[in-house]
This record gives structure tokens, C-alpha cells and sequence, in this order.
């Protein structure tokens, strides 16, 4: 399918994602939106909840979520006219082998045989969630990160059978509304970034665990040094300002001293048995107040604003 011939999405599962997807497709007017979930759900209001920042910043004007939200509607019944006429579904449901398989099966049985399936699973293959259809050349992975309406990146992942024209025609509606797609050419665990970003937690969490630094210290050293020029400076074309020959000799030195344990730290493994399991209990590997808990989260959606909006 081609992206002009794009009208209908169909957003599978209206979770916390899913509200945030069928959100940013909004943004162009000529696509109509539809959420299913197994569950009621009052999609719109939780979207409007996600948007109080971006309305009280002034990046959104309540007219333009207004109409957006109007092209938003909900079902929960598989066999409406929203899921047959879908041209393009994004599937949100949780995060369950069993579940994700069940449902694209139930919606290849729906679905034309040329329209697009995506799957916004974090960390599994959408080879193998896609083992049993048919039509398994339309089927690709699209990862949008958290707050999906804030961060631009979405992972467009593909499988064993993968055509390039759908990775192409997602790549494309991706770029329309908004976002910033890039293509994952193997499905392998973690796609691009999350191997990037849990190579670095593993050795942040080694830092504490050998009592280098304590965990505040760690995120102050990321924050106030490389982390500051990484949304600016990514680490491909750091090592091409350095020199390669450069980077050869620290790698050279340094390799052998990192964290390279295939296993989830002793330290995080004892954390999550004695229940310290960070903002929701109040202690991890820092403590926190609900308090310092809230001002966290909404901290992170400011500065995301900031960065993005300038607001
Ligand atoms: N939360 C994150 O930070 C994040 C980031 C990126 C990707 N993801 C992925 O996005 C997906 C959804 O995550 P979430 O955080 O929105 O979860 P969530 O629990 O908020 O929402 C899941 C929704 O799926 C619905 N659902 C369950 N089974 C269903 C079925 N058979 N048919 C239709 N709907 C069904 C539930 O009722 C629920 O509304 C998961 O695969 C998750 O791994 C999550």
C-alpha cells in the first residue's frame, strides 16, 4: 500500500500508548482514527489528560485537540466498519506473545490483505509475532517510545518477510505526522536504541554496585557531561570528531575494565526481591517521596517541551 492511499488507521489496544498514538496520527486532518480495545476505554479523555502541558504551554490550542479528537473514535467490536476498513493498524495491547498473536490473527481475518499491520511491541520480534499470517510481507514493527505524544523516535523494525514498500509507506506516514522514523534493518532484541540505552544502565548500575559512585552521582556525571551534547552530538559522529584513530586507543585501553555481564546485575536482582522497586514503592537505588515521585515525571515532560517547542 502506498502512503497516499492512507485514511483509515486502526489503533489496537487504547492503553497508555495507544491514546498517545492515535494522538499523533490526529495531527494530519485527512486521517480518520479509530481505537479498539477488548476493554471500554474513554480514549479522548485520557488524551486530554496527556495534552494538559502541551495546552498550558501554548503548543496546542484547544481548538486544533478538539477537532483532532473528533476524528478519534472508539470501538470495541471487532467486526465494525472501522476494522474492515482499516488501511493501516498499529497494535498496542500488552505486552504478551499469546495476546499480540491472537489479535493480528483475529484481524487478518477483518483486514484487507493489503493493509498495513504494525506492532508497537518494546522488546519482541515482530518475526515471531507475525510467524502464523498470511500476509506477513505487510507486517513491520513500529516502536514509539514513551511519552509517545513527546518523543519524536519511532523504530520502525523489520522482520524476516518485511517488503521494503511497507517499511517505506510507514517510514513515510510516520515523517507526516510528525515523528522521527528510522529503519531497524534486522530484528534483533532491543532494535537501535534500547541496545544503546541498556548498555549504558548496565554499566551506570555497575558503577554503584562496585561503589565507585553512589546512583546520585552517576546521573549528575551523565547529566552534566556527555548526556548535555547527545540530543546534539550522537556517539557516531563523536568518534568521527575525535578521530577513529583516537577512539581506537581509548576502546583499546578501556574495553577490557567495562561491564560486560550477560545477567541482570546482583545489585538490581536484590532490589527488586526486597520490594525496592523505586517511584512506586518509594526507595530503588535512590529513595523518593510521591512528592519527588510527581515532580519527576512532570520535570521530564517540561524539559521534553522545552527541547522540542522551545516552550
Ligand atoms: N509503556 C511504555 O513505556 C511503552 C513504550 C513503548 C512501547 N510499549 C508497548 O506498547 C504496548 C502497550 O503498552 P501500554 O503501556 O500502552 O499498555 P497498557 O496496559 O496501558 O495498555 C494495553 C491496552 O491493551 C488492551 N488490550 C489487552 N488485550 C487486548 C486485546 N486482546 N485486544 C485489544 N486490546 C487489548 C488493554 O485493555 C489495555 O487498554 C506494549 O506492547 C508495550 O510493550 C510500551
Amino acid at each position: 500500500m502506498k502512503r497516499s492511499e492512507i485514511r483509515n488507521i486502526l489503533i489496537a489496544g487504547g492503553g497508555m500508548m495507544g491514546k498517545n498514538i492515535a494522538f499523533v496520527f490526529s495531527s494530519d486532518p485527512s486521517l480518520q482514527i479509530t481505537v479498539y480495545d477488548i476493554r471500554p476505554a474513554d480514549v479522548r479523555a485520557g488524551i486530554r489528560e496527556n495534552c494538559a502541558q502541551l495546552l498550558e504551554k501554548g503548543v496546542l490550542e484547544s481548538a486544533e485537540l478538539e477537532e483532532r479528537l473528533s476524528r478519534i473514535d472508539f470501538t470495541m467490536d471487532l467486526d465494525s466498519d472501522a476494522v474492515k476498513s482499516a488501511d493501516l493498524v498499529i497494535e498496542a495491547v500488552f505486552e504478551d506473545m499469546g495476546i499480540k498473536r491472537e489479535t493480528f490473527a483475529k484481524l487478518e481475518e477483518r483486514c484487507r490483505p493489503e493493509t498495513i499491520f504494525c506492532t508497537n511491541t518494546s522488546v519482541m520480534s515482530p518475526t515471531e509475532i507475525s510467524r502464523d499470517l498470511k500476509y506477513r510481507e505487510r507486517f513491520v514493527g513500529t516502536h514509539f517510545w514513551n511519552p509517545g505524544h513527546l518523543i519524536p523516535l519511532v523504530e520502525v523494525v523489520k522482520s524476516d518477510a518485511t517488503s521494503d514498500e511497507t517499511a517505506e509507506t510507514v517510514m513515510e506516514i510516520l515523517a507526516d505526522v510528525g515523528k522521527k522514523p528510522v529503519l531497524c534493518k534486522k530484528d534483533v532484541p532491543g532494535f537501535i536504541a534500547n541496545r544503546m540505552q541498556h548498555a549504558l544502565w548496565r554499566e551506570a548500575i555497575s558503577i554503584v554496585e562496585n561503589g565507585i559512585a553512589d546512583a546520585e552521582t552517576v546521573d549528575t556525571a551523565v547529566k552534566y557531561s556527555f548526556g548535555l551534547r547527545l540530543p546534539q552530538l550522537g556517539p557516531m559522529e563523536n568518534a568521527d570528531m575525535v578521530g577513529t584513530d583516537l577512539t581506537y586507543n581509548i576502546h583499546d585501553y578501556i574495553l577490557g575494565a567495562l561491564e560486560d555481564s550477560h545477567e541482570p546485575s546482583p545489585l538490581l536482582a536484590k532490589l527488586k526481591e526486597e520490594g525496592k522497586l523505586g517511584f512506586k514503592t518509594g526507595e530503588g537505588f535512590q529513595k523518593w517521596t510521591k512528592e519527588e515521585a510527581a515532580a519527576s515525571a512532570a520535570a521530564l515532560n517540561e524539559y521534553l517541551i522545552r527541547m522540542l517547542y522551545g516552550k
